[in-house]
């Protein structure tokens, strides 16, 4: 991912705050590019480039880690009260500091239920379930921060290790059918790549406050799971309805049914321009199995 006019160079240093699934693939990716990395867990790692940070116990990192840092990407969800873990613990910190960049990863369940209807960044956020209402709350400590905060909404995240071939190997999977349910998706390489295209042009792109990261085909988990199912050469077991076992799944797995919308990407690639690697489940989900 090369651009002559990238206003990223080798100068720059990020943080990953919530080095999970997603900020482990950002920071492999953006150190294999050149640039250092050093990333957050909530517990001790063998890795040099790691260092702790644990809001719920307090562990805040060394001022040290802190020096030259000119980028953040936060991946760590709101706390359970609603409160942004970084913010919480970190925000005079942050705020010391000669920052270009942060990014923080929120949820497109801030949208709540629009009855399959597509969302983009200009519809009023009007959250549905509690965790949603709490990351508003982190979205608009972020806003207010003063800090240079980008938020990027994203749907189910998927990618090589955790996808819908996990849960039919570990024999996890339901095949729930629910008439006219939708839902998004995101890659995680296209989470990673996208935040990247951004930086390199930003000089160039009008800035934007709110982008969603999610592909170009929300379609029912049904014909995720049929395709999964195809690539193995296995037969699906037959679909149960929703409204027959929905008494039975945990509260978690039933909010998941609660909401059905389609998220618009057009912001990203069609105004912002950004190509996304994996348009669609089926791109993206041949990747997983050729690397899972
Ligand atoms: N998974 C999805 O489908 C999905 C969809 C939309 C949005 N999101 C949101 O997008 C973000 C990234 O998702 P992900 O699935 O990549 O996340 P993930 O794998 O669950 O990683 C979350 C990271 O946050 C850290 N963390 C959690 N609570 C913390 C605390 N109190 N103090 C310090 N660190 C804390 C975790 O530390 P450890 O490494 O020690 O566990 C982990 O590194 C999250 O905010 C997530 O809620 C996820």
């Amino acid at each position: 991912m090369k651009n002559p006019a990238s206003s990223l160079n080798n100068k720059n240093k990020f943080l990953v705050l919530g080095c999970g699934f997603s900020g482990n693939f950002f920071a492999k990716t953006i150190r294999k590019l050149g640039y250092s990395v050093l990333t957050s867990s909530r517990s001790e790692s063998k890795d040099p480039n790691s260092f702790v940070f644990n809001s719920e116990k307090d562990i805040i990192p060394n001022k040290k880690i802190f020096d030259g840092v000119t980028h953040i990407l936060s991946c760590i969800p709101p706390d359970k009260n609603g409160n942004d873990p970084v913010l919480g613990s970190l925000k005079n910190n942050l705020k010391s500091l000669s920052l270009e960049w942060i990014g923080y990863l929120s949820t497109t369940g801030v949208y709540g239920n629009t009855k399959g209807d597509w969302v983009t960044e200009i519809d009023k956020p009007n959250p549905f379930q509690k965790r949603s209402h709490k990351r508003l709350n982190c979205e608009k400590e972020w806003l207010e921060s003063g800090l240079p905060v980008q938020i990027f909404r994203l749907p189910g995240i998927y990618g090589p290790g955790r996808s819908t071939f996990e849960a039919i190997r570990t024999k996890k999977i339901r095949v729930i059918f629910k008439k006219n349910q939708v839902f998004s998706r995101i890659h995680v390489a296209d989470i990673t790549n996208a935040i990247i295209y951004l930086l390199q042009n930003k000089n160039s792109l009008k800035f934007h406050k709110i982008i969603n990261i999610a592909d170009d085909k929300p379609c029912s988990q049904i014909e995720v799971i049929q395709y999964c199912y195809d690539l193995l050469g296995l037969k699906m077991p037959k679909p149960i309805l929703f409204e027959e076992v929905k008494g039975e799944l945990s509260p978690m797995a039933q909010s998941f049914w609660m909401e059905n919308r389609k998220v618009s990407n057009k912001l990203l690639c069609e105004t912002l321009g950004y190509k996304l690697i994996y348009k669609d489940y089926k791109a993206g989900l041949k990747n997983c199995f050729l690397n899972s």
